[in-house]
């Protein structure tokens, strides 16, 4: 290479080193450059922001310290040596700010560089404590509501009306859904009592009516799932939907206190944990099948499921009331009891009443 060239490589170098610097000390990423064993070499202004103290009195001090974490140092001993090209590490931060505890979430994402025979660490550290903030709380608010369920007292029906109600107020896409499939399974309730009073002894008025009003807590357990998967306007993928499967457990656990109770909120428990079953046993969480899946499981899950059908909901159009009776007659004995599908397809006509009387709006 002559001269001039190299002169002009050279230049070239500066002027990217030059953007390069600017890009990292502009940047709103902590972004550092540390040592194999942890030193910081250098650092963005962004870095000393996020954990609030002087660059001049930080360089070259080992990060594990700055960090208060005494593991990291061995971690990045692993890093160096083994196949893996990336360490994700949180850290918490505790500082006292006017004599009041702040905590502060960051993740680092650190990055091996292979230079000679040895290796460097870049790090980018991203502030997530708004993030964790948040999810503290949506865990707040899940155990307070789980623990106001526990509380309710067991002859206060209208408690469940507000419990329900927030998981409407969660999921956009119920609409009148749950006043629906209320009326839908004391219809169907009521049917299933004349038909079979004889051979079965539970089946009274105050049955019937127990079943209809437990039947809004079908989807309690939807106050578990995150908003993104709930409000997300397209078709689930597979692990969106094995998430959302979890509400049936969720609501499981929250009602599991009522267990043997003869009332309302017993059967709420079994409507929102075994409303996904299947009559053939391929449903979920359980695989139970036949009259293994309680009765008033049976019974909501037709109703739940001719909602949803005759329904706009984002990721589908709305079927017709006949092609919802095709639907439901042909999954006779594979996802519905037959007794139960002989009975609606009796009185579906009652069903599209229901469906215009509580018209979404
Ligand atoms: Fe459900
Ligand atoms: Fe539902």
């Amino acid at each position: 290479m002559d001269n001039l060239k190299y002169l002009s490589t050279i230049e070239n170098l500066c002027i990217e080193n030059g953007k390069l610097q600017a890009i990292i000390e502009s940047s709103t990423n902590g972004i550092i450059e540390i040592d194999g064993s942890g030193n910081l070499l250098s650092s963005n202004p962004a870095f000393y922001q996020m954990i609030d103290i002087n660059p001049q009195d930080n360089k070259h001090k080992n990060l594990a310290e700055i960090l208060s974490s005494p593991d990291l140092n061995k971690e990045l001993q692993i890093l160096i040596l083994g196949e893996e090209e990336l360490l994700i590490k949180g850290f918490h931060i505790f500082r006292e700010d006017n004599n009041r505890d702040t905590m502060k979430y960051l993740e680092i994402k650190f990055s091996k560089v292979p230079v000679m025979d040895n290796f460097y660490i870049v790090g980018i550290v991203k502030d997530k404590t708004d993030i964790m903030k948040a999810l503290n709380n949506r865990e707040e608010y899940i155990s307070t509501l789980l623990d106001i369920i526990h509380e309710i007292k067991v002859d206060n029906r209208d408690s469940i009306y507000h419990i329900a109600s927030l998981v409407e107020l969660r999921d956009l896409t119920t609409g009148k859904h749950l006043e629906r499939v209320e009326s839908y399974t004391k219809t169907l309730a009521t049917e299933y009592m004349h038909a079979y009073y004889k051979r079965d002894g539970r089946l009274t008025y105050d049955f019937v009516d127990d079943m209809a009003v437990s039947s809004i807590l079908h989807d309690i357990g939807k106050v578990g799932i995150s908003d993104t998967i709930l409000q997300k306007p397209d078709v689930l993928t597979y692990s969106e939907f094995e998430s959302i499967k979890e509400h049936t457990i969720i609501a499981g656990e929250a009602l599991k206190e009522y267990k043997g109770q003869k009332d309302f909120l017993a059967m709420g428990r079994e409507i929102a944990t075994y409303h996904h079953e299947k009559w053939d046993g391929t449903g979920y969480p359980t695989g139970k099948k036949g009259e293994e899946i309680p009765l008033s499981a049976r019974i909501v899950s037709l109703c739940d499921t001719y909602d949803a059908l005759v329904t706009k909901r984002p990721y589908k159009e709305a079927f017709t009331h006949e092609k919802a009776i095709e639907i439901i007659q042909e999954e006779k004995g594979i996802s519905f009891d037959p007794e139960i599908v002989d009975l609606f397809l009796k009185i579906h006509n009652r069903f599209l009443k229901i469906r215009e009387d509580y018209e979404d709006l």
